[in-house]
């Protein structure tokens, strides 16, 4: 059932404040989501003033400064810092995106700092993604052919082939998208999502996978595929300006037409 206020015991409450320190040029107010599953009770919102003229413009360089000068129980993960790896992907001012590509002065006033919407929260800005990954491994993300490959070389394609994979394989699996998806909140038990349903489709489009009819019959399905309403919200938050409610659509298309 869809519930539209968060339980009792997710409301968040006033944390603890960090006043901008004295002198500061440029000084910004921060508000970052904090949960410690240790220590029990509600999430709290803390507030961090830091100053913009002694740190790196992006929200990432903010969190890194926080962590290291006032609060090293900040909880978040990152690894690449440019927008390669998927692992900062938060909620910022609102909107799903990466904290290491989102520059701080984009953000008009307080920056404020949640975890991906819609996810169990492992602590502080971490979000639980097992359920997410499990849901990717289920449409066998990887080149399936029973076919051998030529002697003694790869399995090629023609320039043509190789550009159908264009605007797929950049995905970096952040589930900004997925998180972002109303069909996705209400039931991600089911659905896969607009991040594995832009997987599932790279190794549809791919000449050199021949599972495609197998792929399809494990996607034909009420929930799985078709739990997609079209609202677009994935394809306008992806950091990577991706479109996965395109390959979602082109997905039902050829469902469609395999049914002649
Ligand atoms: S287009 Fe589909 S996948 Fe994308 S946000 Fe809408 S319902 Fe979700
Ligand atoms: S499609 Fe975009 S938003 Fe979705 S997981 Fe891939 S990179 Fe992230
Ligand atoms: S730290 Fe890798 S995408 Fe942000």
């Amino acid at each position: 059932m869809v519930e539209f206020r968060l339980p009792p015991n997710s409301r968040p409450t006033k944390g603890q404040s960090h006043a901008a320190p004295a002198g500061a040029k440029q000084p910004v107010r921060f508000e970052i989501y904090r949960y410690d599953p240790d220590a029990g009770g509600n999430p709290r919102i803390d507030v961090f003033e830091i100053d913009l003229a002694a740190c790196g413009p992006m929200v990432l360089d903010a969190l890194i400064k926080i962590k290291n000068e006032i609060d090293a129980t900040l909880t978040f993960r990152r690894s690449c810092r440019e927008g390669i790896c998927g692992s900062c992907a938060m909620n910022i001012d609102g909107t799903n995106t990466l904290a290491c590509t989102k520059p701080i002065e984009e953000v008009k006033g307080t920056v404020r700092v949640y975890p991906l919407p819609h996810m169990a929260v492992v602590k502080d800005l971490v979000p639980d993604l097992n359920h997410v990954y499990a849901q990717l491994a289920s449409i066998e993300p990887w080149l399936k052919a029973d076919s051998p490959p030529p002697a003694g070389r790869e399995r090629l394609q023609s320039p043509e082939e190789r550009a159908k994979l264009d605007g797929i394989y950049e995905c970096i699996l952040c589930f900004c998208c997925s998180t972002s998806c109303p069909s996705y909140w209400w039931n991600s038990d089911k659905y896969l999502g607009p991040a594995v349903l832009l997987q599932a489709y790279r190794w549809l489009v791919d000449s050199r996978d021949e599972a495609t009819g197998e792929r399809l019959d494990d996607l034909e399905d009420p929930f799985r595929l078709y739990r997609c309403h079209t609202i677009m919200n994935c394809t306008k938050t992806c950091p990577k300006g991706l479109n996965p409610a395109k390959a979602i659509a082109e997905t039902k298309k050829m469902i469609q037409a395999r049914r002649g």
